[in-house]
């Protein structure tokens, strides 16, 4: 899929912006704050419900304005269709509409609009806490679902998520009825599918990811990914887990072990430990998942996802960002990059990209000479 058109109100500094992108390569150039990540935020909050740089109520509002806004038109491949989502968003509340039709989950947009972003702040994925590894798998099962017409992972998901909200507010309130046995009967009938679901795609993960890394960064050997499914999975059912933390998880007052406590790891069996990765290894590690996860979506969804880069050249060296710009530029995708300048392997390849210029959070369009 591409973006054809988006437009930007209230976004930091950008009051409003207006982009035409070409399908294929597009070039944000500007000084350090003129607003470039800020567009790739908007784009980002169009297709998560949330920015890469906290919340929306933390900053991404331009100052002393009501929402944000953001637009965008896109054209799917299959089928072929143009489709159109708008979302304003207010801090606390939002308003969504996707192809003209008002949406009451911001879910359903953010299904919608398929973007993998890549940003100062994603080797995360390879250094941090669980939480948006979760969200890459979860991402990865709605979109494919989606592009299938299915919603089994997503009800699975739903169902699981009430049911832990219903079982934590009991164990916060010390009550110990029946109901707990309710409660751990739904997290265990939902929980044990959606596990199989995230246990799939991660094995689905690894050979995509395995592609991207023996290209990318062949140096640190083949990468293996471990999914830990949040429980003892390979000695108890969920269920039994479930009643053997209740005492433990009734004196804590939460749900000490379950799905939502899942997590997967990235191994290079060559290296000693995910210790020894250097930042920059670990952020080329972090796009080469990103990367697989955009590939996967394309083998499976039949095609690919928007890709987002945020100031490639201050996270990549020269060489890496020939790799990965060659890597994207016969996939097809359509990709967006920021940078104060050209990335100079753009030159090296001999691609043309669209080039919008930004001053001052005020989009300039110009051709790249
Ligand atoms: N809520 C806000 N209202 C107005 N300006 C903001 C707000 N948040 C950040 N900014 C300004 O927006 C700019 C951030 O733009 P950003 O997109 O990060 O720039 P770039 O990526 O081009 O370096 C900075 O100049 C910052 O001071
Ligand atoms: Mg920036």
């Amino acid at each position: 899929m591409h973006v054809t058109r988006l437009r930007v109100g209230s976004v930091r500094r950008v009051q409003v912006a207006e982009l035409l992108p070409a399908p294929g390569i597009n070039l944000i150039t500007g000084d350090n704050g003129a607003g470039k990540t800020s567009l790739l935020e908007a784009l980002h909050l169009l297709a998560y419900g949330r920015s890469f740089r906290g919340r929306v109520r933390d900053g991404l509002i331009r100052t002393g304005d009501e929402a944000v806004e953001v637009f965008a038109e896109w054209q799917e491949q299959s089928p072929l269709r143009l489709r159109k989502a708008g979302l304003r968003h207010l801090g606390q509340r939002w308003e969504g509409r996707l192809d003209g039709e008002s949406v009451t989950q911001l879910g359903e947009l953010c299904a919608a609009l398929a973007v993998v972003t890549f940003e100062p702040g994603s080797h995360a994925l390879v250094t941090g806490g669980g939480e948006p590894r979760r969200r890459l798998i979860d991402w990865g099962l709605f979109h494919v679902e989606q592009a299938e017409g299915g919603h089994e992972f997503l009800r699975l998901w739903r169902r699981y998520a009430r049911a832990l909200k219903q079982r934590n507010q009991l164990l916060k309130a010390r009550i110990r009825d029946g109901q707990l046995d309710a409660w751990d009967h739904e997290l265990a009938e939902a929980g044990e599918p959606l596990t199989r679901y995230r246990q799939r795609y991660v094995e689905q993960l690894e050979p995509e990811l395995q592609a991207v890394a023996d290209e990318l960064i062949p140096s640190l050997g083949r990468p293996v990914l471990g999914f830990q499914p949040g429980w003892s999975r390979d000695q108890l059912p969920l269920a039994d887990a479930l009643l053997v933390a209740r005492d433990r998880d009734l004196t804590y007052g939460y749900t000490s072990v379950g799905p939502h406590r899942a997590d997967w790891r990235i191994d290079y069996p060559a290296l000693p430990g995910r210790e020894a990765l250097s930042r920059g290894q670990a952020k080329l590690t972090a796009l080469s998942i990103l990367l697989a996860q955009a590939a996967h979506h394309a083998h499976t969804a039949g095609e690919w996802p928007v890709v987002a880069l945020d100031d490639l050249a201050s996270e990549l060296d020269r060489n890496h960002q020939c790799r990965v710009l060659q890597r994207l530029v016969s996939s097809g995708a359509q990709v967006f990059i920021t940078g104060t300048e050209a990335p100079s392997a753009l030159q090296g390849l001999d691609i043309r990209p669209r080039v919008f210029h930004v001053e001052r959070g005020v989009v300039l369009p110009r051709d790249v000479a």
